[in-house]
């Protein structure tokens, strides 16, 4: 990947035979980063997606839904592209093989490569392999295409033929002189096997039906519909337009610079595609760029083998960035990968929810409440620890080998490099302790001045990772970069990005929870999506994590209720403060000798949360207001354990909450629920219950 001033990129076409499914997003997910980048590279950046609506394979599928061709390519091509809405996807345009612009531009294709002497009329007689939409040579009559498997139908027509044969040496020769043409190594060694076992001259027109681009002048044949395709690449930035603005935009961006492709097509993009060009006289693409398929259930999900999962199932229930995380971190770029829902949530769970996110919302509620949600000035460097500048020396380590790693498409180690900081800056927080530090009585101005070293060190470090992995999770890090206070991470260059630009003083925005954590429930509602088929329509409109729109954890921060504190004066060891359970159970519950049954203690809703915010209550010395993940829903709850617990020193903890007590309010603040500890000695000390063994969120205790 290089980094021009212009850079066009393309997704293929996608066929409107079938519904889009996660197999499409990801080519288009791989795409919409690597244009995102080149947008924060400060390129001028034209992205292409669309679909390819003739051919054969079309005609067969509308015929069996019993519609026009070109009533089904209407209803499914509106459906890829609010897709790509719903999921955010930031296409520059859209191209649909019907558009009237393409097939002109597909006509002026052929006319010119006809006049440069290439094209010429002959029978054809072989192989044709409709699902596929290719001539097999290789095989005889009745034989299976090589490719797919499916069986070929055999094809005798007048055809117009394009001289291919006389393109291996030059496309050879290509190869050679542009390693960088074919990506990766693997592919760029089968086509060059191909090429050199020679070529032979390539159908480009049907006449057997009429659903395509017709060949100009003579309308009783269509344009083979791999030739009408692969030139939307050219048509969709204005070749063969007359008008004058179409033809500059033609000029600046041709050649393309990366056609991403699966690897099944590689063939007709590697081959196909730059003999067509040369022999038009244009310019051949900068780069082909294969990936390998995603599979489910250890095959290539598709819908003839029946294995689909729709994008918008995970969108919907986890929201958009964690189904591009999860694509490009798991999935190795160039092979294949498999996709689960269980793989989904507890990458979104490890890697977004624990670690990015305590990092976001650790240091940006420790700012908030040691300095006013300022970003503070740190101590002169002089006074640095070892450990300060052990984060920065790594930030910018990582910004390097970042880079490096996305420009040669190797997102999942790029994202590994961006963890490593995100890991060692978690561990320096637990090992720094900026909580004691803040609450330790002596030496008060020092321990600020290095308070401030800390927290300035953690925000850099947390600024750095949001900007270097925006366009893999653009929904989040837009979130946390207004939670920095440094306004629309869009505006931000990446190619500037350095340790040391955060400004002292920055105002942070308002600090909310970026990723609620996912639980089992998130994957119930995936597979219930997925088999009643209700993924809400690729037109609703989505919401990024944690904003409300995630189905079954979103965080409900304006519910209502109140828990009370703690702290009242019981035996250690009680579930909870006396008077709460008094008021809790109704009193016919409470049978004479003061024992309740078992039924009574099932009206009791246990369960395991997990603290994500943790904050003082202004006024109210004994209370934190915390926000806690009970798997379905994020509850403000109250606290009187203010005393005993430094709110930073919460988040992340689990702990027991009692989620069916009736809300009420506590200083003007809504608590809904009550956070179970034990309490002993005079002053009523609360210690918290906890698990030594890991729980998930949400479990219910019986
Ligand atoms: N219409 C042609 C492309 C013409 S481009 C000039 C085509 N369409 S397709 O709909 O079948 O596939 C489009 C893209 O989706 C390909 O890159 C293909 O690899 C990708 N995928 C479809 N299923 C996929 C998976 N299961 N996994 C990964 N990508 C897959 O080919």
């Amino acid at each position: 990947m290089q980094t021009a001033n212009k850079f066009y990129i393309t997704t293929p076409i996608y066929y409107v035979n079938a519904r889009p499914h996660v197999g499409h997003a990801y080519t288009t997910i791989v795409c919409d980063a690597v244009a995102r980048y080149h947008r924060m590279l400060g390129d001028d950046t034209f992205f292409l997606t669309g679909t390819d609506e003739h051919g054969q394979k079309i005609v067969r599928s509308a015929t069996a839904a019993g519609l026009t061709p070109q009533a089904l390519t209407n209803q499914i091509a509106v459906e890829y592209r609010a897709l790509w809405d719903h999921m955010g996807i930031t296409y520059d345009k859209f191209i649909r093989t019907t558009d009237a612009e393409h097939k002109r531009g597909v006509q002026e294709l052929f006319r010119r490569i006809q006049k440069n002497g290439f094209i010429y009329k002959g029978r054809y007689s072989g192989q044709y392999c409709v699902y596929d939409e290719l001539y097999v040579d290789s095989a005889g009559p009745g034989a299976p295409c090589p490719e797919c498997g499916r069986p070929t139908e055999t094809v005798q027509e007048e055809n117009y033929f394009f001289k291919l044969s006389e393109f291996a040496n030059k496309l050879l020769k290509h190869y050679e002189q542009n390693p960088g043409f074919i990506r990766p190594e693997t592919r760029r060694n089968e086509v060059m096997a191909f090429v050199r076992s020679g070529l032979r001259d390539l159908s480009i027109s049907r006449s057997t039906f009429k659903w395509g681009v017709p060949v100009p002048d003579d309308p009783e044949h269509v344009v083979y519909v791999w030739f009408d395709a692969l030139s939307n690449y050219c048509t969709a930035i204005g070749f063969g337009s007359p008008d004058k603005k179409d033809q500059e935009q033609f000029a600046k961006y041709w050649p393309a610079d990366v056609h991403m492709v699966g690897k099944e097509i590689v063939r007709f993009h590697c081959v196909y595609w730059p003999a067509l060009l040369m022999s038009a006289g244009l310019p051949l693409p900068k780069s082909i760029i294969a990936h390998g398929w995603l599979l489910f259930e250890e095959s290539k999900m598709s819908k003839s083998r029946g294995n689909i999962v729709r994008a918008e199932t995970i969108v919907d229930v986890l929201g958009r960035d964690a189904l591009r995380y999860f694509l490009l971190r798991e999935v190795v770029f160039g092979q294949d990968g498999s996709f689960s829902f269980d793989a989904v949530v507890q990458r979104y769970n490890a890697d977004l929810a624990n670690d990015l996110g305590n990092l976001s919302s650790r240091t940006l509620s420790m700012i908030t409440r040691y300095f006013r949600g300022q970003v503070p000035y740190p101590a002169p460097k002089a006074s640095h620890k070892p450990a300060d500048d052990a984060i920065a020396n790594l930030a910018g380590e990582v910004i390097q080998s970042y880079k490096e790693l996305f420009e040669s498409y190797q997102f999942s180690r790029a994202l590994e490099a961006a963890w490593s900081l995100i890991s060692a800056v978690n561990k320096y927080i637990v090992d720094t302790e900026p909580w004691a530090l803040a609450e330790r009585e002596e030496n008060k101005e020092e321990n600020l001045a290095r308070l401030a070293t800390i927290l300035y060190t953690c925000a850099e470090a947390l600024r750095i990772v949001t900007a270097l992995v925006h366009s893999i999770i653009p929904d989040s890090t837009a979130r946390i970069w207004g939670q920095l206070g440094l306004g629309d991470i869009s505006a931000f260059r990446l190619d500037e990005l350095k340790w040391g630009q955060l400004q002292l003083g920055t105002k942070l925005g308002k600090v909310e929870p970026v990723f609620p954590r996912a639980d089992k429930n998130s994957i119930e509602k995936m597979q219930q999506l997925e088999q009643s088929g209700n993924a809400a329509p690729s037109s609703a409109p989505v919401q990024p994590a944690g904003k409300g729109a995630v189905a079954g954890q979103v965080a409900s921060q304006s519910a209502v209720g109140e828990s009370r504190s703690v702290t009242s004066k019981t035996s250690a060891g009680a579930v909870a403060a006396g008077p709460q359970i008094a008021t809790l159970a109704p009193s016919n519950t409470i049978v004479n000798d003061g024992k309740i049954t078992i039924d009574d203690f099932a009206k009791i809703e246990l369960r395991v949360g997990q603290v994500k915010v943790a904050e003082k209550v202004k006024g109210a010395d004994k209370l934190l207001r915390l926000e806690v993940d009970i798997g379905t829903e994020v509850r403000q709850v109250v606290a009187g354990i203010a005393k005993a617990y430094a709110p930073e020193s919460l988040i992340g903890r689990k702990v027991v909450i009692l989620t069916n007590l009736a809300p009420r309010k506590l200083r003007g603040l809504e608590s809904n629920g009550m956070i179970i500890a034990a309490s002993f000695g005079e002053e009523g000390v609360p210690v918290l219950a906890t698990f030594l063994e890991d729980v998930p969120v949400g479990a219910r205790l019986k």
